[in-house]
């Protein structure tokens, strides 16, 4: 097995990502990697050994704000796998958490595996894969090195959660609700590529306060802890084999 040489990480958003990428001294790759109209921004530079690339969707056409969602996460960790060919990527953000999970704000998850909460197919076959599992990539010392907490990262298109959501995320035994883990894991599938998602909690969404008004006032929080949490993994997995993650 070859050392873990070239690692991307996969951010939707530039708020998550800026404390990310100053700390870690990358600077923007100008021009972009990707071929095409892909808005996506890669921030490049060498962490130790190891070449890190941290990737952010980019802006949304006609609208100004991040893209964010399962369709921009895939398509640009599908630009990452075909144009940068990681040997690990990371999917690092913010997420909600559940106190029946004992989560709370600030924790910092690292994903033991992916699934959807809104892809509801009640069709033989279609059912099993509307809710999708694919496991994050085996690493127990990382996990004993760090104290990040394990837990199930289930993804859907939106902030809020309905109760027919609700009802998924609890099937889906979620410790960590999001918006894209589960589309950069569909990627990654397909290219073979191992993916770790570090997710530090922004909001309690079986907690009583509104999930934007939570989201926004600990988003640069989270991010702090991000800038903590992401070098950590970073450090930990740059030259190992992925067997000895
Ligand atoms: N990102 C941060 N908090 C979230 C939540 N509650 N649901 C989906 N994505 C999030």
């Amino acid at each position: 097995m070859a050392p873990v040489k070239t690692i991307a990480v996969i951010i939707a958003m530039k708020a998550e990502a800026a404390p990310l990428v100053e700390h870690l001294g990358l600077k923007k790759a100008e021009p972009s990697p990707f071929p095409g109209p892909i808005p996506a921004e890669v921030f490049s530079g060498a962490v130790g050994d190891a070449t890190v690339h941290v990737c952010c969707n980019g802006e949304a056409k006609g609208f100004g704000v991040d893209s964010v969602g399962t369709v921009p996460a895939a398509l640009t960790a599908y630009q990452i796998c075909e144009h940068l060919k990681p040997d690990l990527l990371i999917n690092a953000g913010t997420a909600g958490g559940f106190k029946a999970m004992g989560g709370a704000i600030g924790d910092v998850y690292l994903a033991t595996a992916f699934k959807n909460h809104d892809r509801r197919i009640p069709i033989p076959g279609f059912d099993a894969y509307g809710v999708g599992h694919a496991d994050a990539a085996p690493c127990p010392a990382l996990r004993l090195a760090t104290g990040f907490k394990p837990g199930v990262v289930s993804t859907g298109n939106s902030l809020d959660a309905p109760d027919v959501d609700v009802e998924s995320l609890k099937k889906n035994e979620a410790s960590v609700k999001e918006m894209e883990a589960a589309g950069i894991a569909h990627v990654c599938a397909m290219f073979d590529v191992p993916l770790l998602a570090v997710k530090a909690i922004t909001d309690i969404v079986d907690g009583d306060k509104p999930t934007q008004d939570e989201f926004l006032e600990n988003l640069g929080a989270a991010a702090k802890a991000l800038q903590g949490a992401v070098p950590k993994v970073i450090e930990f997995v740059a030259g190992k084999e992925l067997g000895a993650l």
